[in-house]
């Protein structure tokens, strides 16, 4: 399973990329300008510090500017994945950009259809914010569920990105399910490897090395 940092914040991807563990970048509109800093300026910079995909969001939301602003922002390094409303301007948007050799990651997944469809169209990734599906009283992991035998019962090649991770439960179902990606807050990410049984544990293993061996 791959494992994206959902972010546009540079300390918090050196941070997770220094544990090892990072695969890739997702950014949006909203992560960037809470950054307050340039928007195509910042992805150039992600994309040099994570050799991996790095999501790059279109503004634009009429087909023909969607493509045009994705060949822009494919530009900036070979790394960028062009990021498209899961609609149906995306949908043609992401069969042009994908016909070009444009890797695609088609966001705001909310049921199982628009992940059939943005996978006929040859998208890369599909983003099911399973965080947001919850908050109105769904079930977010159902529907990474869903996707998950659909896209088997097809041998659609299209990757199932997790998004909208807010707690680690949410990435256990994840993995049990077999999402292909899972995008995370750093926060959440930092969450992974917490347990008060590992602290308890480590510290008794001291203590008892220091009573016996000084
Ligand atoms: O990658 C999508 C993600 O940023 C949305 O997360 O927590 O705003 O629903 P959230």
């Amino acid at each position: 399973m791959d494992l994206y940092i959902d972010t546009a914040n540079l300390d918090e991807i050196r941070q997770a990329s220094d544990m090892g563990v990072l695969d890739g970048v997702t950014t949006n509109p909203s992560l960037i300008a809470k950054e307050g800093v340039d928007y195509g300026k910042r992805l150039s910079e992600i994309c040099e510090l994570v050799p991996g995909p790095v999501s790059a969001e279109v503004i634009a939301t009429e087909s023909d500017k969607m493509i045009s602003e994705g060949r822009e922002r494919a530009k900036i390094a070979g790394n960028i994945v062009v990021k498209l409303p899961s609609t149906v301007d995306g949908l043609r948007a992401c069969k042009a950009l994908s016909d070009d050799g444009i890797k695609t990651n088609m966001t705001l997944c909310f049921q199982p259809l628009q992940a059939l469809m943005v996978a006929k169209a040859g998208a890369f990734l599909v983003s099911p914010f399973i965080g947001r599906v919850d908050d109105i009283s769904g079930d977010g992991t159902e529907l990474i569920a869903q996707i998950r035998q659909i896209y088997d019962n097809y041998g659609l090649p299209t990757k199932i990105l997790a998004a909208s991770i807010r707690h680690p439960k949410h990435m256990v179902d994840c993995a049990m399910i077999g999402a292909d990606v899972a995008t995370v807050p750093f926060d959440v990410i930092k969450m992974f490897m917490k347990h008060p049984l590992t602290d308890v544990g480590l510290e008794k293993f001291l203590a008892d090395y220091k009573k016996a061996f000084g």
